[in-house]
């Protein structure tokens, strides 16, 4: 079988996601695009700007891939009846990738799944399109979109880094009201899939996700950051212990996440970089604090380095130079925003445990 998919390759006959290899470009760069929270099917109006805004960053970026961290549709705009619905709403996206001739890899976001199609149905739809290269849940793990890419010289010999993607799920982590998270059994993917990698690759590379974890929080907390803290950040509800699995041993450069949509900022916490795209879509509420766009990240080969930038609706490129601190009088945060007051009371705990009523307090 190996045998006659690497011959229809030779041949050009197979499929253009079983043929394309990323790699660096002639330039020496690799250049990635992240749209993140799209929210289409809000209504008609936001659609076609969605539509619009995307197109004319790939037209203004050209890049080689394009990465889509989640939240594509507004899965609580279904009616509850309509078939093929979902479905529908991401071919909104998946359409305008194909027109641009852009390929794309995912991993959803926690709206997606709530429309008529699950994760599982949601990854494959999205890998039935030729310019997909989201890959099947790497094995019998949480969630769906668990995977990653590699990204290889000029020539197509050597993996120079990688681009995983973890799925981050709904909502509610290990039982634990408030967002979802990457569950400990992706975590031990992660760690084992790293193990793996004897290369010099091993450390480069990026971590795409949709909902931050509580790292992000430290990062505001306490260090400089570039850009925009407009709201705070939702981190899944439970510390998995992602954290871990990305420090004990050379793993990646930059994680970037989406789901917030009015914090677009940067910053290094233990010397790896945490990011939020840039909002691209015109659903859902917000970005208040900014134009919506796509944060960029271009890879050099040589000498090796990574940039970031973001290109704003109306074509603006926005880079950030100066940096910002948490100011003294704002309180850190303590916990994850959202959901947290929601189910997690002392009360609520002793009758989950006991099953009997506490008095609430
Ligand atoms: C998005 O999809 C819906 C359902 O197919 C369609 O009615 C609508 O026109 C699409 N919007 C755009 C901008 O293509
Ligand atoms: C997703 O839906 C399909 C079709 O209904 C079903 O077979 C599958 O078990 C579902 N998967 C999950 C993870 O719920
Ligand atoms: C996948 O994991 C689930 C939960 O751990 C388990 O019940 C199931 O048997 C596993 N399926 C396969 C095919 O290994
Ligand atoms: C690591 O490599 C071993 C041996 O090739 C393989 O069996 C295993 O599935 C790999 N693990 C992951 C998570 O990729």
């Amino acid at each position: 079988m190996k045998k006659i998919i690497i011959l229809l390759g030779i041949l050009g006959l197979s499929t253009a996601a079983e043929q394309h290899q990323l790699k660096f470009n002639a330039n020496g760069k690799f250049k990635m695009v992240q749209f993140t929270d799209i929210h289409f099917g809000e209504d008609e109006p936001d659609d076609f700007d969605n539509q619009r805004l995307i197109k004319d960053i790939l037209d203004q970026e050209k890049p080689d891939l394009a990465i889509i961290t989640g939240d594509v549709i507004s899965g609580y705009m279904w009616d509850k009846k309509t078939p093929g619905w979902a479905a529908e709403q991401y071919k909104n996206l998946t359409n305008v990738l194909i027109e641009k001739q852009v390929y794309w890899a995912t991993t959803a976001g926690n709206h997606d799944t709530e429309g008529d199609l699950n994760r599982t149905q949601i990854s494959e739809l999205d890998r039935s399109f030729s310019y997909s290269l989201t890959q099947p849940n790497a094995a019998n793990i949480s969630h769906a979109f668990n995977y990653f890419l590699p990204v290889f010289d000029e020539s197509g010999t050597d993996i120079k880094f990688r681009l995983w993607f973890l799925d981050t799920g709904h909502e509610d982590c290990l039982e634990v009201k408030g967002w979802d998270c990457i569950r400990p059994d992706q975590v031990e993917w992660f760690r084992q899939a790293h193990s793996n990698i004897t290369d010099e690759s091993k450390g480069k590379g990026f971590l795409f996700v949709h909902i931050p974890f509580s790292e992000y929080m430290e990062m505001i907390n306490n260090w400089d950051y570039y850009g925009y803290k407009g709201e705070e950040v939702c981190c899944g509800s439970v510390n998995t212990g992602i954290w871990g699995a990305l420090k004990e041993q050379p793993t990646i450069e930059w994680v970037s996440a989406g789901h917030d949509h009015d914090n677009d900022y940067y910053g290094l916490y233990q010397n790896i970089n945490l990011a939020f795209g840039r909002k691209t879509g015109f659903g859902g509420y917000g970005p208040d604090h900014f134009p919506r766009g796509a944060r960029v990240f271009e890879v050099t080969k040589e000498p090796y380095g990574i940039e970031t930038w973001v290109r704003e609706d109306g074509g603006n490129v926005h880079r950030e130079v100066q940096p910002s601190k948490r100011k003294l009088y704002e309180y850190p945060q303590t916990q994850c925003g959202g959901m947290t007051t929601k189910g997690n009371s002392k009360h609520e705990w002793v009758e989950k445990v006991t099953g009997k009523k506490s008095a609430s307090q």
